[in-house]
């Protein structure tokens, strides 16, 4: 028999306190003998959980107990986390986390800690989805060219509900968090960061890339207007949420944003709280991963893949790698990202407006694919939508500096990547 201790009950953790009980007869056929929790920790034993197993609030009574083989940490933050799981490693247990906060920081000190003790993190990434098992084993002998997909289904089911039933920002993240998809701080999902930690931990396996979130660029879906979704449906577009990593030369991009993507393409068919993610191979091409992205029961799905895989034995090391993989692979900096853009300006509604603009445009070397005139609520303005053909961002970004200083453009001038 096995026995685990879970740091931090909350809806993942009773969720997998209960699977283990409910399922318990094909887990133990899989995993070749009985998984049991011996023992959880909160931080507020004086809330009522939904499970069946003993409780307390000292993280010790776990790590301390020598029957307890595995350390299922579900507790969330980064600084506390760490501390437990490295306590945990030191006494040579086992561990399993959801904590993508956690590896996004100190995922190389804990695969060096780790050595040869199985370090799993599953359900880190994409909830339910088995994309750190597709990469770390299934795309094993690859080069990856790039990693693309929808990573926060928070964002993904408020994009959702606002595109397709003009449901209201407040209203939308409200039910999100009601329906346990949010994070405890849902800036961390609405403002790209929790997309940002998964997109790290992707491609540290992809490419032993060693970043941090502050290192990338990272933008959220707080600025989406009406105005930008009317144009993404007349031009044949979706807006999404993505986290892009992509290897350009010995160069790799890491990036999350939202993105205007062509309807037609897999992802922009990924609705509500699913989540996808797109890994392209040299061998095999591109595969593609598609399921629920957060919630309790989706989520322990895959922190009990991770133990059972331990209980079997499976000890592969923590990035899926025992020597350095590409070498000279370097961050690339995101002015130098090559992309279509959307702009939108408010302008005044009167000649030769647009033909300054084009010719501001035309001086970076920045070409017009389409634009588009709409009304605007001030009189005698003009809200202008535009897409450009491919640019570089660093070139993007002059074109905004040198725009709004012009007397015929007012406020600020909104931008959207179009990954075409
Ligand atoms: N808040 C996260 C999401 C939970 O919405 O995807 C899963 O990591």
């Amino acid at each position: 028999m096995i026995k685990i201790g879970i740091i931090g009950v909350g809806t993942v953790g009773e969720s997998v306190a209960n699977i283990l009980e409910n399922n318990s007869d094909i887990i133990e056929a899989r995993a070749g003998k009985k998984i049991v929790v011996k023992h959880g920790v909160v931080n507020n034993i004086n809330k009522k959980r939904n499970v069946n197993i003993s409780i307390s609030n000292s993280a010790d009574d776990i790590l301390d107990d020598s029957e307890i083989d595995i350390v299922v940490e579900l507790m969330g933050g980064v600084e506390e986390p760490y501390k437990i799981v490295k306590k945990a490693l030191s006494n040579g247990k086992s561990v399993v986390t959801a904590n993508k906060a956690l590896l996004a920081y100190h995922r190389y000190e804990l695969q060096e800690l780790a050595g040869h003790i199985p370090f799993s993190y599953e359900a880190s990434t994409a909830g339910g989805i088995p994309i750190i098992g597709a990469l770390r084993n299934g795309l094993s002998a690859n080069h990856i060219e790039s990693i693309m997909g929808i990573m926060n289904g928070t964002t993904n089911y408020m994009l959702t509900k606002m595109i397709n039933e003009g449901a209201l920002y407040d209203d939308i993240l409200k039910e999100s968090q009601e329906l346990g998809y949010a994070e405890a701080d849902p800036t961390f999902d609405v403002g790209g960061f929790d997309a940002s930690h998964k997109l790290l931990i992707l491609a540290s396996i992809a490419y032993g890339i060693d970043a941090k979130p502050e290192d990338i660029l990272i933008e959220g879906i707080e600025n989406i207007s009406d105005i930008d979704v009317d144009f993404a449906k007349e031009f044949g577009y979706e807006i999404k949420l993505l986290g892009i990593a992509k290897k350009i030369g010995n160069g790799v991009e890491l990036r999350v944003h939202p993105t205007m993507i062509p309807q037609s393409s897999m992802i922009a068919k990924v609705d509500g709280v699913m989540n996808a993610v797109s890994v392209v191979g040299d061998c095999v091409g591109e595969t593609m991963y598609y399921g629920a992205g957060a919630g309790g029961d989706a989520t322990a799905s895959a922190v009990i893949s991770d133990i059972i895989d331990i209980v079997r034995g499976n000890n592969a090391p923590m990035l899926g790698y025992n020597k350095p993989l590409e070498s000279g692979l370097e961050l690339l900096s995101s002015d130098e990202i090559i992309s279509k853009y959307y702009l939108r300006l408010e302008v005044s509604d009167e000649s030769g407006v647009l033909a300054s603009i084009s010719s501001a445009l035309g001086e970076l070397n920045i070409s017009i694919e389409t634009m588009l005139q709409k009304t605007s609520s001030t009189p005698n303005r003009a809200n202008l939508l535009l897409s450009t053909h491919l640019s570089k961002e660093k070139d993007i970004n002059n074109a905004i500096s040198k725009l709004s200083k012009l007397s015929s453009v007012y406020g600020d001038i909104a931008m959207i990547r179009i990954e075409a």
